[in-house]
């Protein structure tokens, strides 16, 4: 089977700080990955380069067996690559809709069409409910709902979750993770980073491990919990998954 995505010997410098270090992974359709690591591991890069925000140093990004790793985000994002930022900042003086219809002006200028595919995705993401709302009045993880309901306004075969459970509470999170099992058994292919290992060991069927912008460790789950390097370079040798 072909995978959807993957990254070849994929590296990037920034002036002499290698940020991704000639890292190779590749996800199945329909699947849901997690990339983790410490802080400055690399990840943010990582999710840069695949959406074509950054270009590589070295390596190759592969979507459906095509290099995309020279094109601009806008047409990454057309090809079906959607992503969430870390830090979420929707527009103020728009309501909930009208910010997840950003995303379908991607491939619409049809103003109907865009506000229902946006609202689709608002009811995706259980979000629906608010769609007049004022993002001001949003809560956080509502904030971060709208999040991925702009990005799947996008029509996304793939998308890229930066952090995007980081500051829920558990029950908060475990809405979320809810969320993400429904999009990827409709098919979609998801890529997350994720600091909580206890979600990522309930969400993720692969985990990938980034230390100093190298891949050190790649599995299932609690494959990779057990793994030395990972203990050491990540998760502490006092971790007990
Ligand atoms: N545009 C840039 N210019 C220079 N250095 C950068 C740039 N972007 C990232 N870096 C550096 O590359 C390294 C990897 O950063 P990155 O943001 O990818 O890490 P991360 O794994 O996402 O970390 P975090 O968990 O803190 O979000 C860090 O040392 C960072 O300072
Ligand atoms: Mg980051």
């Amino acid at each position: 089977m072909t995978a959807l995505l993957e990254v070849r010997n994929l590296t990037k410098s920034f002036q002499g700080l290698v940020a991704v270090n000639d890292v190779s992974f590749s996800l199945e359709a329909g699947r849901i990955t997690a990339l983790i690591g410490p802080n400055g591991a690399g990840k943010t890069t990582c999710f840069n380069l695949v959406a074509g925000a950054l270009s590589p140093t070295a390596g190759q990004v592969l979507f459906e067996g095509r290099a995309i790793e020279r094109n601009p985000p806008e047409a990454v994002c057309r090809m079906g690559i959607a992503r969430t930022f870390q830090i979420v900042r929707p527009m103020k003086d728009m309501s909930v809709l009208e910010n997840a219809m950003v995303g379908a002006f991607s491939w619409t200028t049809n103003v109907k069409e865009a506000r229902s595919k946006a609202y689709e995705s608002l009811e995706r993401v259980g979000l629906a409910g608010k769609a007049s709302a004022r993002t001001d009045q949003l809560t956080l993880p509502d904030r971060k709902m709208l999040e991925m309901a702009k990005a799947l306004s996008t029509r996304p075969k793939l998308l890229l979750l930066d952090e995007v459970m980081a500051g829920l509470r558990p029950t908060e999170a475990a809405g979320v993770v809810g969320v993400l099992r429904k999009l990827a058994e409709h098919g979609l292919t998801i890529l997350l980073v994720e600091h909580v290992m206890r979600i990522v060991m309930d969400v993720a069927s692969t985990v990938v491990v980034l230390h100093h912008g190298a891949k050190i460790a790649e599995g299932e789950p609690s494959q990779v919990v057990a793994d030395p390097a990972v203990l050491e370079s990540y998760l502490g040798a006092g971790f007990h998954a």
